[in-house]
């Protein structure tokens, strides 16, 4: 079991982005990454096509023998990670939006927060935000239409710098120093949105605190990969294998499959 892979699955390239942080955290861990690439964006679909879409994922991931399944999905995690760990006894990590950091460290009083619709109109995001931000303002943003452009291969286009310009223009009037990043594709934005947003306001995402609790739950249940040998890294697409083997800056092969 120690050396069996971590499952990581996303709508599509997005969860790479989680991908590269657990790497740099347990290089020597196997992998299976999934992306549903054929199914993205999950964000405007009904929560229980997303839920069906978590399972058909874990699935995949549990029939190649997978230790532990990440997540790498906002919109999978607020709407389907319930449903996946009452269903499943392999242990599920999920990622969910950082508005607890931004909220007890912002000295504006207002954040704004990038995410899919699935996100934003889930139960579990509501839950957060009540939470921590009774004293704040909390500036919304659906991020409509940016999956797909990175899906496309297009993280640096003028459509997505038109796309962004737009949506950070009702953060910026409302003064937020803390950018929340609440979806995995949005990382690959973080250069452009530097560029954007004045030089006082901090991007933030949950990409480290994933890794981290993955390798706690690993350690907590006794299934760290003991063994130092270059781990085996696999990548499978049921979309354009191109724009992910991109992503990865190919560095791994990367496998077509129609799931
Ligand atoms: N990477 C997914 C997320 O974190 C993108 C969702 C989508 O496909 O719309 O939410």
């Amino acid at each position: 079991m120690k050396e069996s892979p971590i499952g990581i699955f996303d709508s599509g390239i997005g969860g790479t982005s989680i991908f590269k942080e657990i790497r740099t955290l347990l290089p020597y861990e196997h992998s299976i990454y999934l992306a549903d690439s054929a199914n993205a964006p999950y964000g405007i679909k009904s929560r229980e096509a997303i839920i069906a879409l978590s399972v058909k994922n874990t699935e995949f991931l549990l029939e190649r023998d997978c230790k532990l399944i990440v997540v790498a999905c906002n919109t999978a995690t607020t709407n389907a990670i319930k449903t996946l760990r009452e269903r499943y006894d392999v242990p599920f990590i999920g990622i969910e939006p950082a508005i607890k950091p931004a909220a007890l460290n912002t000295a504006t009083k207002a954040v704004g927060i990038l995410a899919t619709k699935g996100t934003l109109s889930s139960e579990l995001f509501h839950q957060t935000t009540d939470l921590y931000s009774k004293d704040i303002a909390v500036i919304e943003q659906e991020g409509q239409g940016i999956v797909e452009l990175i899906e496309a291969g297009e993280t640096n286009s003028s459509a997505m710098e038109a796309l962004l310009k737009e949506y950070l223009k009702p953060m910026i009037a409302a003064n937020i120093d803390y950018l929340v990043l609440g979806c995995t594709h949005y990382p690959y934005l973080i250069p452009m949105l530097s560029q954007m947003l004045p030089s006082h306001v901090k991007i933030i995402d949950s990409g480290q605190a994933v890794a981290k609790q993955t390798k706690a739950v690993l350690e907590q249940r006794q299934l760290l990969n003991i063994n130092n040998e270059t781990p085996k890294q696999l990548f499978y697409s049921n979309g354009n294998v191109k724009v992910l083997d991109a992503i990865l800056e190919h560095r791994y092969a990367v496998n077509y499959l129609n799931f």
